[in-house]
C-alpha cells in the first residue's frame, strides 16, 4: 500500500523545512484536479507555485490583497482584491479549487473576517469543488470550529492529503474542505 500524504509528513519533521516540501506533496493534488484554481496570498517564493498547479492543465489565478506582490502572481491571471469579499468580485461557482495558505492571521485575523472569508470561497467554488485552508495554531484559533461552515464546507481527504494534516513541532495545520450546497444559494 502506498503512503498517504500523512505518512508523508510524519517523516519530514525539520522544522521550517516543513513548509517547504510540504507544497511539492500538495501541490501536485490539486494539478491533478485540473479545471481552475485559485491561490491566494503570493510571495516571492511562491511565484513558482502557480506554474507547479497549471502542470496538467488547470487555469490558475492569484489573489493578494496587496498590490505590491502583484508580480510574484500569475502573469495576466492575478488579482489585487480582499479574500473576505472574493464573491463580489468573482461568479459564483467558477472554480474547481482555492489553496488558502497563511492568511488568516497574516493580515485577514478576525474571526468575523475569516468566516466571511470562508463563505466567500464557498460560494465561488463549484459544488464539489476544494478548498485547501492552511493556518497556525499560534496564529488564530480553529477557523473550522464554528459549526455554521459544515453546511457548505465539509472536511474531506483527497488524493492522500488527509482532511485534516498536522506536523508534529510546528504549528501548521492544512484542512481539506469540500464544498457543498449553500442552503438558499
Ligand atoms: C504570510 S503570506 C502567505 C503567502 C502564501 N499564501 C504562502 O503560502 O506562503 C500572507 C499573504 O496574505 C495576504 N493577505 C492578507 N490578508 C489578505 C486578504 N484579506 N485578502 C487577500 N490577501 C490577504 C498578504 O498580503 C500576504 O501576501
Amino acid at each position: 500500500m502506498s503512503a498517504t500524504l500523512d505518512d508523508k509528513l510524519d517523516q519530514r519533521k525539520f522544522g521550517s523545512i516543513v513548509v517547504v516540501n510540504i507544497w511539492l506533496l500538495i501541490l501536485p493534488v490539486f494539478a491533478a484536479l485540473g479545471g481552475r484554481i485559485l491561490w491566494v496570498g503570493c510571495r516571492r517564493y511562491t511565484a513558482q507555485y502557480p506554474a507547479l498547479l497549471a502542470a496538467e492543465g488547470a487555469e490558475v489565478w492569484t489573489l493578494d490583497i496587496d498590490e505590491a506582490v502583484a508580480r510574484w502572481g500569475a502573469p495576466g491571471r492575478h488579482l489585487t482584491f480582499d479574500l473576505a469579499h472574493i464573491d463580489e468580485l468573482l461568479a459564483p461557482r467558477s472554480f474547481d479549487a482555492i489553496l488558502c495558505n497563511g492568511v488568516f492571521g497574516f493580515g485577514l485575523d478576525e474571526p468575523d473576517a475569516q468566516q466571511r472569508a470562508l463563505r466567500a470561497m464557498a460560494r465561488i467554488l463549484k459544488a464539489g469543488g476544494w478548498l485547501l485552508l492552511g493556518w497556525n495554531t499560534d496564529r488564530c484559533a480553529d477557523p473550522l470550529a464554528e459549526p455554521a461552515l459544515r453546511e457548505y464546507l465539509v472536511p474531506q481527504s483527497l488524493g492522500g492529503l488527509g482532511a485534516r494534516c498536522r506536523v508534529d513541532g510546528v504549528t501548521h495545520v492544512y484542512d481539506c474542505l469540500r464544498r457543498t450546497e449553500i442552503p438558499g444559494d
